[in-house]
């Protein structure tokens, strides 16, 4: 499984910058090894969000999500892969006092799991942050929306831009990260006009998730696209139904188990054979 002793070749971050208006990025979440291997064969980057909370640890929202987590499974994730760009999420709490703050934590989760980029939450209020990153050599990716370690102040996650009086405020939000020199942004959960705008309105891609197709790439959570969770947001397209098939085979087993057809002599040592 691990790749690390291969001459490894990544997608880097001017490559993905240099995609504005081009060919679609296509973009996924993943966790660990396996699925991250996978994966890397047909996504330009991979991210490794912070998501990961919710989705592997059960928890309500990505607020408790601490940075040793996140570099566990980012390590996994670049071990698993050889091809396309990692980015880390910096999870709450861990970048938004300072920017010096920001940078040690940043820098921190760059050594110890070895990816190429973080992504940060946040639109004007971040820009001083992501500036101060950029030019320190730290890649950052930015998010703006819908931004779910906002959640307690915005209220649940909420689709962004219902109202459109605050489109420019979402606007100034991805010119002040573009500006700050973020090498892309994530555009979440937005109305679908809005999405277009703002890619309209900035020179670096813009990677939707529950916005628009006109973005420059896309991004959707690993397990909810492969229909490994029971419920999912509207925006998401199940690819797969893992769910289901997981339990199919878990119910076959305990099944076996229980008649004794499992384990059967192909699964079993023994001199006769
Ligand atoms: O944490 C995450 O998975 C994310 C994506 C939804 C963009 O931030």
């Amino acid at each position: 499984m691990s790749v690390q002793n291969e001459m490894i070749r990544r997608i880097t971050v001017p490559q993905i910058r240099d995609r504005k208006g081009g060919e679609p990025i296509v973009s996924l979440t993943s966790y660990h090894a396996h699925t991250a291997a996978i994966v890397d064969q047909h996504a330009d980057f991979i991210l490794v969000g912070d998501s990961l909370g919710m989705v592997m640890h059960g928890m309500q929202s990505t607020v408790g999500v601490p940075i040793e987590l996140m570099i566990v499974h980012g390590q996994a994730v670049v071990r698993g892969t050889k091809r396309a760009l990692i980015v880390v999420d910096m999870p709450f709490g861990t970048y938004e006092e300072s920017p010096n703050m920001a940078f040690r934590n940043a820098a921190k989760i760059m050594k110890e799991t070895q990816c190429q980029a973080v992504k940060l939450e946040g639109g004007a209020r971040m820009a001083e942050t992501i500036k101060f990153l950029v030019e320190r050599g730290i890649p950052v990716m930015a998010h703006i929306g819908l931004t779910p370690q906002s959640t307690n102040v915005m209220g649940g996650f909420k689709t962004q831009g219902r109202d459109e009086e605050t489109w420019n405020m979402h606007i100034a939000d991805a010119k002040a990260v573009a500006e700050a020199g973020a090498f892309a942004v994530v555009v979440e959960g937005v109305m679908e006009p809005l999405a277009d705008q703002i890619t309209a309105a900035i020179d670096i891609p813009t990677i939707g998730i529950g916005a628009s197709k006109n973005c420059d790439g896309q991004i959707l959570v690993l397990e909810d696209m492969l229909g490994l969770n029971p419920w999912v947001p509207k925006f998401v397209k199940k690819y797969g139904a893992l769910g289901p098939a997981i339990e199919d085979a878990v119910a076959q087993y305990a099944d076996e188990v229980k008649s004794r057809a499992f384990p059967g002599p192909e699964n079993v040592y023994n001199n006769k054979k």
